[in-house]
């Protein structure tokens, strides 16, 4: 079974994903790490994340390794290694933050790293939140759900959590560089971030995660009881 949860940048999908699979006992599975991860990897190996030819090169003898690590609190989630190395916290850094859009509008990344999450499934029940999971990734599962919150919500919270992290972050400089990886997810000619024609759209600006995840956790529920009673309409 796999949940997909997409969204944009801070509508809160991670904390809720998390919570979900922790709820549920699944694992948890942040796609967008993998582009990070991948992005991190090009800039550490002086890739320019501009040149598509070269990330494309570097791409054919990337190795990715994929584990779950259960940690003491959350689900069990997911550890990536390249070339063995674990890049850690390096991938939410602000210069792979700020590349990273260039490199997964990229078709042979998107490829690489999409193999690479449809295998996961392999390996019991996911949660697996992204940008394209609903329409790309598992179009087939009837479990989809889209999260949103207003630009401003999203901008506040972005610059919380990185002055929380002890960086330098003002509201309208992350709202600007929210802005534009927005525009390049959003348009780019492969997999682009939009929602799934039947996925459930929850705005998240006015609702804590724990709220969102219980609403998820809800619909799911009451879908698997009707499942059970009357399969034909799953
Ligand atoms: O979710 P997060 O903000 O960490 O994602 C970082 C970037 O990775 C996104 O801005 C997007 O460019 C890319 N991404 C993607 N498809 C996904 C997940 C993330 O293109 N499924």
């Amino acid at each position: 079974m796999v949940i997909a949860i997409d969204g944009p940048s801070a509508s809160g999908k991670s904390t809720v994903s998390r919570l979900v699979a922790e709820s549920l006992g699944f694992r948890h599975v942040d796609t967008g790490a993998m582009y990070r991860a991948v992005t991190w990897k090009m800039l550490d190996d002086g890739v320019d994340p501009a040149d598509t030819d070269g990330v494309v090169h570097r791409l054919k003898t990337l190795r990715m390794e994929l584990d779950f690590v259960s940690e003491e609190s959350g689900p069990s989630a997911l550890r990536i290694r390249l070339d063995d190395q674990d890049p850690g916290r390096k991938i939410r850094e602000a210069q792979v933050e700020r590349a990273v859009s260039a490199v997964a509008a990229i078709p042979q990344v998107r490829a690489w790293c999409v193999a690479r999450q449809r295998a996961l499934a392999s390996r019991g029940d996911l949660v697996m939140e992204g940008r394209d999971i609903g329409t790309v990734v598992f179009p087939e599962t009837p479990y989809k759900f889209f999260l949103d919150a207003s630009p401003e919500v999203r901008a506040q919270r972005r610059a919380a959590e990185r002055t929380a992290a002890g960086e330098n972050a003002a509201v309208a400089a992350v709202a600007k560089d929210m802005t534009e990886r927005d525009r390049l997810d959003c348009s780019r000619k492969v997999a682009p971030l939009r929602v799934a024609d039947d996925a459930i759209r929850l705005d998240t600006s006015r609702v804590n995660a724990r709220g969102v995840a219980d609403l998820i956790i809800r619909h799911l529920r009451s879908r698997h009881a009707r499942a059970a009673c009357c399969p034909e309409q799953k």
